[in-house]
């Protein structure tokens, strides 16, 4: 087992594949900054799976054990299926997951299990369509999520729910939302996070995740702990007297560091220590350069090594001017 220089395990290994989404949720990827005339990257840039497989072998041989799917939206990438498959075959993966927003879940759920995926964690904001329609900013209805959450369940994949929670826009609905959803799937509501260079964060549009617990505690509610189900799992987990849990992913009131094992791999190859790094390591050029297994082994274990990285524990005024990887690009 490697750690760094924190003592942190290498863990759960992210896989973005794509930076192309069909929303443009004003928190991620504003549409007035990702228009018709973005350039997203070329499908040459892109890793293709036989590398992001060789990838993620040298990684579990560094003692990964999770793989997560993430985007933009993964379910744009094309073939994306076949790319889980031969995930789904390394040995010693012990969970294979995907974050996704659900709109092509229907067309593609039962596939991706068939495929092997264990899991997936769809992101939804609200149920009333005014407020999901501008959150996402295309006035997409919350009914094509939740066919695709229906999807999922029926094709019998795992399903977390998460909702960015941005005082002022969705904030009002809390606890209706949570009441409808709560015996579907595990909502987990998450700050409003500074990822990025263009969503307009600011303090004012954070509701800390304790004022979410007291609104969907009501009058008549009380919540208690849950503990951890792993080691570094980003969500505190609570469940209600009357038997339903909530979690709570608090990265800007109760940064979760500490015990953080993740890395993130880019569509393009590079390998990032921290959702809010500047600057990522690339592993692309020596990959195509022919480096064999050890010699990939050896970079990525000496760039572990080397990790100082805790972004969200050092927020603050020396953090507000680093340059920011967009969300899209690495996927949360
Ligand atoms: P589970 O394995 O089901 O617990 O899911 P997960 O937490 O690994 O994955 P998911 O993509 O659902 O993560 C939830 C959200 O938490 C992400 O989309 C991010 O918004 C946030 N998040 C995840 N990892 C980190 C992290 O390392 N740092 C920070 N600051 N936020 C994170
Ligand atoms: N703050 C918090 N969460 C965010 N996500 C995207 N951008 C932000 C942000 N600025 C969430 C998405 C999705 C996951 C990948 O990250 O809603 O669930
Ligand atoms: Fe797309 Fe997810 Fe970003 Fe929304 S949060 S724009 S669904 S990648
Ligand atoms: Fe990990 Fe960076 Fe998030 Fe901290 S801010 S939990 S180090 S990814």
């Amino acid at each position: 087992m490697i750690t760094d220089q924190f003592g942190r395990p290498l863990r759960d290994l992210r896989i973005s594949v794509t930076d192309r989404c069909n929303l443009r949720c004003t928190y991620c990827m504003p549409a007035e900054v990702f228009g018709p005339d973005y350039a997203f990257l070329p499908q040459s840039e892109l890793l293709s799976f036989e590398e992001i497989e060789r990838v993620s072998r040298v990684m579990v041989g560094l003692g990964v054990q999770k793989l997560r799917l993430t985007g933009g939206e993964p379910l744009l990438r094309r073939e994306l299926p076949m790319l889980v498959a031969q995930l789904a075959r390394i040995e010693g993966v012990q969970d294979l997951a995907m974050t996704t927003n659900g709109l092509l879940l229907p067309r593609f759920a039962a596939e991706l299990k068939a495929a092997g995926l264990q899991r997936v964690t769809v992101s939804l904001d609200a149920l009333d369509a005014e407020t999901f329609g501008q959150m996402n900013g295309l006035g997409v209805s919350p009914e094509k999520v939740l066919a695709g959450i229906d999807a999922a369940l029926s094709a019998g994949l795992g399903v977390k729910l998460n909702t960015v929670v941005k005082r002022g826009a969705n904030d009002a609905g809390l606890a209706e939302f949570w009441r409808e959803l709560r015996g579907k799937a595990t909502v987990r509501f998450i700050e409003f996070m500074d990822v990025g260079n263009h969503n307009g964060w600011d303090l004012g549009h954070v509701l800390p995740s304790a004022e979410v617990l007291e609104r969907l505690a009501g009058e008549d509610l009380t919540f208690t702990p849950l503990p951890p189900r792993h080691p570094g799992e980003v969500a505190s987990r609570f469940a209600s007297q009357d038997g339903y849990e909530v979690g709570l992913i608090s990265s800007v009131t109760a940064p979760f560091c500490g015990d953080c094992s993740r890395l993130r791999l880019s569509a393009t190859g590079s390998l990032y220590t921290c959702l809010f790094a500047g600057e990522g390591y690339d592993l692309k050029t020596p990959l195509r350069a022919g480096e064999n297994d050890a010699q990939l082994h050896d970079r990525v274990a000496g760039l572990w090594r080397a990790r100082r990285d805790r972004y969200s524990e050092e927020r603050g005024e020396q953090t507000a001017g680093r340059p920011r990887i967009e969300m899209s690009f690495i996927g949360g």
